[in-house]
């Protein structure tokens, strides 16, 4: 089994990724998504959505990133699929799953799923522009509007050469809304050969096993359950090795989010290096209620050393809540 950690705009950069690689579990991560119009970006833009591009492309843990490119020119995507590569990245995604109107009227994301011609043209296109030895893994949700194209957009990847296919098993049209359609993977099984990896709404241990078993893939992606549960991918491992591991508690998320902070501060600008660190509670309010209080102390203070007292006293005194606040 393989866990690869999602792609997620705006809430997984380079800081969380390293973050939740050091906790164990992840086999790759995908960076957000980079949005490619009409020209070849230049190098720095791919360092700065990518900077462990500077050292191999792998996280500080050493689990590689792949590199995801977005765009509906498959000349220019594949241009900058080869730049992405000389760079240094380890393999290169192609992003056929975003909803976002603004990407969608741009040619981008999940739009082109209504026209599977298109999602094999810039396949092929990127998986001819960069060296073999270079994984080009495809990203897609089961349709746009409804399902009925998914077995020829499942047949397009495969035959445009990409080496893997994960899917969020949910159309365009379904947005974020539970449930995911798990048994559409195994659907998809009977059409390729491709290594397929599954993805939506796993959010336990549990989840997963379910997932494996109802959509039949070995490999599974994470997105929003692992930032709820950091420690869900090496629960989910251990979990299918037979153990029964022990989950974090809430007493060792404070430090976490200390060394969250303290990486923020020192790749963005300090008055924004909050923000991250406010965002990440909101989603592990999802799985600890102890989150909350501390979210409502800690989201209108803008100071650093504000942030970084209520941080810290969190962790002396996780127990505390909003009085430790
Ligand atoms: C805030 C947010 C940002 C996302 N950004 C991306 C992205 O940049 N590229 C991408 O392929 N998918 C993106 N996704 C989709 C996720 O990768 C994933 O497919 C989806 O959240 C379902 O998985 P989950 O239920 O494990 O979260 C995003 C999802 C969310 C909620």
């Amino acid at each position: 089994m393989r866990l690869i950690l999602a792609p997620m705009e705006g809430v997984i950069d380079h800081t969380m990724r390293e973050l939740l690689t050091s906790l164990g579990g992840i086999d790759r991560c995908v960076t957000e998504f980079l949005r490619v119009s009409d020209r070849l970006l230049p190098p720095r833009v791919f360092r700065r959505l990518c900077p462990e591009l500077e050292r191999g492309g792998i996280t500080a843990s050493g689990v590689p990133v792949y590199l995801q490119l977005l765009g509906g020119q498959a000349a220019v995507v594949a241009d900058n699929a080869a730049r992405a590569a000389e760079l240094g990245a380890p393999g290169v995604d192609l992003n056929f799953g975003c909803p976002a109107k603004t990407v969608n009227r741009s040619d981008g994301g999940s739009i082109i799923l209504r026209e599977p011609r298109r999602v094999y043209e810039i396949t092929a296109a990127v998986r001819r522009a960069v060296p073999a030895d270079v994984p080009v893994t495809v990203k897609t949700r089961l349709g746009y509007e409804d399902r009925d194209l998914f077995p020829d957009i499942v047949r397009a990847v495969d035959e445009a050469g990409a080496t893997e296919l994960a899917v969020h098993a949910r159309t365009k049209r379904h947005g974020y809304r539970p449930p995911a359609y798990w048994e559409e993977l195994a659907r998809a099984r009977q059409l390729t050969s491709l290594p397929l990896i599954a993805n939506g709404e796993i959010w336990s241990p549990d989840d997963a096993l379910r997932c494996r078993q109802v959509s039949g893939c070995e490999d599974l992606m994470l997105g929003r359950g692992a930032l709820c549960r950091p420690d869900l991918p090496r629960l989910i491992v251990a979990t299918a090795r037979g153990e029964s591991p022990t989950p974090l508690s809430w007493q060792e998320i404070p430090p976490l989010l200390v060394r969250f902070f303290e990486m923020n501060l020192v790749s963005y600008d300090a008055h924004h290096a909050g923000n991250p660190v406010k965002q990440w509670l909101v989603y592990l309010r999802g799985y600890y209620p102890q989150a909350a209080p501390l979210f409502e102390a800690v989201k209108r203070l803008r100071e650093p050393s504000d942030i970084a007292a209520c941080l810290h006293r969190a962790q002396v005194d996780p127990g505390r809540g909003r009085a430790a606040a």
